[in-house]
């Protein structure tokens, strides 16, 4: 059976600035499965990176739970939570964060070496995951030799490296332009196809979010 790789049952979340509580999601249940790659709208503000962020385990919510893979890790300690994060959830950006003195191989080769693997076998893979996203001629530019797209390229290798279950995309083309965004886009949506990973996509593109399997909206802390 195909258990959700994401599950987020009545979340939560409230931020208190200066006394004032301001209730970001009052209510959120979401699902998603091995290759479904689902896509989140809202207005800005609207608590898209907030609810990202609680499901890519980086912020705990108010309340409710998260499940990655079926384990509960709303109740888990930091070194579990840490542990999931690292196996199982791959990031993108807007920007693509990729570390600025280090090459696009070794970049990508960043999440392996986290996880322990030794660097040659690090390297080795990093190319091959670069070669899949149609980067192998630029192996050794550092990002700032890179276009935005080819960075977004790069960020997308390093996402996928690890094999996540859960891609947790924050409008990863919202830096770009129209045919760009199509085609990185496109990138995304045929790791997550190939490689049957969940992944929950941020963007402000209806045209793109149509690709999906899925669309949710949030909107007055409620999704939809
Ligand atoms: N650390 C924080 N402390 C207080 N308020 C916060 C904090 N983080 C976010 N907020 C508030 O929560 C709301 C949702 O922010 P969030 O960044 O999730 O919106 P968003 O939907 O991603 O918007 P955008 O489309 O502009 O990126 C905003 O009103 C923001 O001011
Ligand atoms: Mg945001």
């Amino acid at each position: 059976m195909n258990q959700p790789i994401l599950k987020l049952v009545k979340i939560k979340k409230d931020f208190f600035q200066a006394n004032q509580k301001i209730e970001v999601i009052k209510s959120a249940d979401l699902e998603i499965k091995k290759g479904e790659i689902v896509a989140l709208i809202g207005p800005s503000g609207s608590g898209k990176t907030t609810l990202l962020q609680i499901a890519g385990l980086l912020d705990t919510p108010s309340s409710g739970q998260i499940f990655i893979n079926d384990i509960d890790a709303s109740c888990a300690c930091d070194k579990t939570r840490t542990q999931l994060r690292k196996n199982h959830i791959g990031f993108v950006y807007q920007f693509h964060h990729l570390l600025p003195e280090f090459s696009a191989v070794e970049n990508v080769a960043l999440p392996l070496l986290i996880q322990g693997i030794e660097k040659n076998t690090a390297l080795r893979k990093a190319e091959k995951t670069l070669q899949e996203v149609g980067l192998s001629d630029r192996l050794n530019h550092k990002p700032a030799e890179l276009s935005g797209g080819q960075q977004q390229r790069v960020a997308l290798a390093r996402a996928v490296i690890t094999r996540p279950s859960l891609i947790l995309a924050d409008e990863p083309t919202g830096n770009l332009d129209s045919e760009l965004s199509q085609k990185i886009f496109e990138l995304l949506r045929k790791l997550v196809k190939n490689y049957e990973i969940g992944c929950l996509v941020v963007t402000h593109n209806l045209e793109l979010a149509k690709k999906t399997d899925r669309v949710v909206s949030i909107r007055d802390g409620i999704i939809a």
